[in-house]
């Protein structure tokens, strides 16, 4: 099913972001995944790759999943709010977010996760519609659309702000991410 979706989205000309991306970024890891994880817009490299999160804050990712124990081939589905890559990685625009938002819930409706993570404050837009406060969401469960979600950090947020101690940004991550592993392990 993921193909069929994933060949149309490759001719999606719904918003101006089609006239400048190379490729249409759509979706790693696996389908069947109980968790989900939605980030803002592709940068350069997803752009080049079209897969999401394949630059440096897609590793930056990825070593915080593994390091909570989550492999992130099997254990979680990636994708992005928009995707196609806004120029100069500007934010996308509320346009562009509502013209991609029937891919984002084509994507929803396969995977069927019991868990969603909203990395950053586009993708909490894109789904709760609350505009701002991250800092005050991150960490703390709500219920949508019978799913549980989690916002967090965005991983480009914690390479700005590289310290490890805790209370920073990155350890604030790792907390969260253990309590979606604990989530997964009880449901
Ligand atoms: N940032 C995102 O939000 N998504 C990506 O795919 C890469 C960087
Ligand atoms: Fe289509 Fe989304 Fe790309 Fe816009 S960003 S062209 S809506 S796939």
């Amino acid at each position: 099913m993921d193909s069929s979706i994933l060949s149309a989205c490759d001719s999606c000309t719904s918003c101006v972001l089609s006239r400048t991306r190379k490729k249409v970024v759509f979706s790693r890891g696996s389908e069947k995944a109980r968790l989900m994880l939605i980030g803002e817009a592709p940068g350069a490299s997803e752009d080049a790759l079209g897969k999401p999160f394949v630059g440096r804050s897609g590793k930056k990712l990825n070593f915080l999943l593994e390091s909570v124990g989550l492999n992130i081939h099997e254990d979680i589905y990636i994708c992005n709010a928009v995707k196609c890559r806004p120029p100069k990685n500007r934010r996308p625009t509320k346009l562009e977010m509502a013209a991609c938002r029937p891919w984002l819930a084509k994507q929803i409706q396969l995977v069927d996760p019991l868990v969603i993570i909203l990395a950053g404050s586009t993708a909490v837009e894109a789904i709760l519609g609350i505009k701002g406060g991250i800092t005050s969401l991150r960490g703390n469960w709500r219920q949508w659309e019978g799913r549980w979600v989690m916002p967090l950090f965005h991983p480009s947020y914690l390479l700005r702000n590289p310290s490890l101690n805790k209370g920073s940004p990155s350890e604030l991550t790792r907390q969260d991410l253990l309590k979606v592993k604990k989530m997964l392990e009880r449901s």
